[in-house]
Parts: structure tokens; sequence; C-alpha cells
């Protein structure tokens, strides 16, 4: 298969090229910025630019796409450029993605779509959360992952079966240099984020091995066929990046999670990888007992 990969420069696309090439698949990235390694496979686009999508995607003619680029972070910049950032880079790479007739595209979407954190109070209708959990984003980031998602399906009602699409909620990626003690995402160790656990609340102690992420893209391009179109999957860890059982930790830092938090005891994870499994076979095999060093 061919496959083009937006945002391939990044922490998540840096483990997804390397999958998909190490599964014998022809990979091009394009991105903003070089990657680190596989510099000949990347070339530059800023895919915001509806015409700058277009030529990529006509220039690539991939069978399948695999949508990360974005702005990654929430707040990182102001809440109306990611918003428009976001839902731009969604809506074009699908739009050109139909028009260059690839078969297959995986959008990265995030579990912030739930609205946990947010400033006027969250309450879970029920935990462990998957994919059928009421969502309700309290900012610009969360918002534009859910406008993801309603590109995802809107592409779905548009092509049919020309083209078959899904989503992807990835928990708190964790790469293998991270592992090895590179700061994360929001800029500490995961020791630091086991260590004190303030640091992983906000994102209710979810994560998930940046390879195991890679492989379950990897299966929805493959599978694609075989699921019904539009799907989307949480991402994430079968434990929780904590050292006490939720079920205690969780009503510490977020109260409204107190009447449904008893049902997470030992390591059980706030996201259930459940979904993901059941419909495409597919199970995170890394925890942070067996990667941390
Ligand atoms: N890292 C996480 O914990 C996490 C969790 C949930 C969802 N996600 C989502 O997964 C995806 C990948 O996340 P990541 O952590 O690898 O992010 P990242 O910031 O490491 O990588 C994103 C990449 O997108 C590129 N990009 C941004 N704007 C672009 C543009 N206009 N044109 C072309 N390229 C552009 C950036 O240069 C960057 O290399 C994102 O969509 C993110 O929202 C990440």
């Amino acid at each position: 298969m061919k496959v083009l990969v937006t945002g391939g420069s990044g922490r998540l696309g840096t483990a997804v090229v390397d999958g998909l090439l190490g599964s014998g698949h022809e990979v091009v990235s394009v991105d903003r910025r070089p990657p680190a390694r596989h510099r000949e496979q990347w070339f530059a686009a800023d895919l915001t630019v509806a015409d700058e999508a277009n030529w990529a995607l006509s220039r690539v003619r991939p069978d399948a796409v695999v949508q990360l680029a974005a702005i990654a972070v929430p707040f990182s910049r102001p809440e109306a450029e990611i918003l428009r950032t976001n839902t731009a880079l969604a809506f074009n790479v699908c739009r050109s993605a139909l028009e260059a007739g690839a078969g297959t595209v995986v959008v990265a979407s995030s579990p912030t779509v739930v609205g946990y954190g947010a400033p006027a109070g969250w309450v879970p209708s029920y935990l462990p959360i998957d994919e059928a959990h009421p969502v309700r984003p309290w900012h610009a980031y969360g918002l534009s992952k859910l406008v993801a998602e309603q590109v995802v399906r809107m592409f779905t009602a548009q092509a049919g079966d020309r083209m078959r699409l899904s989503a992807v909620r990835p928990c708190y990626v964790i790469g293998a240099d991270e592992w090895a003690g590179a700061p994360t995402q929001q800029g500490h160790t995961v020791r630091e984020r086991l260590d004190d656990p303030s640091l992983a609340a906000g994102s209710l102690f979810n994560y998930v091995d940046a390879r195991d992420a890679a492989d379950l893209i990897g299966l929805l391009l493959h599978g694609a066929h075989e699921i019904p179109n539009g799907e989307t999957f949480f991402a994430g860890a079968a434990d929780a990046l904590a050292r006490e059982p939720l079920a205690e930790l969780l009503p510490r830092f977020h109260p409204g999670t107190a009447a449904a938090a008893p049902t997470l005891v030992d390591d059980a994870p706030a996201f259930s990888p459940a979904r993901a499994e059941r419909l495409l076979g597919w199970k995170p095999r890394r925890t942070w007992r067996t990667e941390l060093r």
C-alpha cells in the first residue's frame, strides 16, 4: 500500500511512519517541518492551505492517508488559531484524499472531546469511558477534534464505499525516547508523571505507547473494509499511568468522578480499549511497567 502520513515528523507520526515502513508499505510523509529520520520519505506543505493539500495528495496519489497534522497541545496557541488550524487540516486532507482517489483515511482525534477537566465541573456518565460516552469539549483543541470526527462522518456520508474513514482518539502518546527519560508532551518525564499524580491527573492518567497507537492505525488501514464506515476508536493502554488505583486517585483530582470511579480497581484505565479489540483485534501490548527505563 502507498500511504501518505500527514504530521509524520511529530511524536505519533514518527512511530506511524516507522511502523508502516516496517510492515513493508511505501510511505510518504507530509509535514511543515522535516522529520528526524526517513527524510527522503518527506516533503513540506502547509496543509491548512486547500491548494497545498490538493497539490500534496495529487502528487502522491496514495492508497491510504493517515491525517495526524495538528496543533497537538491544548492552549499551546491562541484558541481561535487552534480551532481554525485543526479543523482546516482535517477538512482539507479528507477532501483532497477523496479527490485523489485514496481508498482509506484515518484521522487523529483526541479523548479531550469528552470534556474532562472543564473548569465548570465534569461528571462522567460512567467509567471506564468508551466510544458511546457523551462528548462535551470545553476548549478549542477538544472542539477542533470533535469537528475532525464530524469531518470523518461527513465524508463517509459523501463518499460511501468509495472511501473508508475512521477516527482514532489516542490517549497521551509516549514515544520510545520518552520511556528513556525525554520530556513528554506536557514537559515532564514519564517517571515524574508517575511520582506526582497531579501531573497525569489532567488527562485522567491515560496514555498509550506510540508503537501501540501506530499498530492500531496499521490495523485500521488493513481492516477498514471489514468494519462499519466512519467508526471512532479510543487508543489507550490497558492500564492507568498511576501507581494507585484510579478508584482512589480520580475523585481526589476530579470530584465529579466520585460516583463512577469505584469501578476502576487495581490498574484499570479510565478509557476502555475494548472496542478496538472487538472490531479489529487490537491489543495495547506495552505498559509503563515494562517500558519505563
Ligand atoms: N500526543 C498526544 O498525546 C496526542 C493525544 C491525542 C491526540 N493526538 C493527536 O495526534 C496527532 C499527532 O500528535 P503528536 O503528538 O504527534 O503531535 P506533534 O505536534 O508531535 O506532531 C504534529 C505534526 O503536525 C505538523 N503540522 C502542524 N501543522 C501543520 C500544517 N499546517 N501542515 C503540515 N503539517 C503540520 C507539525 O509540524 C508536527 O510535526 C495530532 O492530531 C494530535 O492532536 C495526540
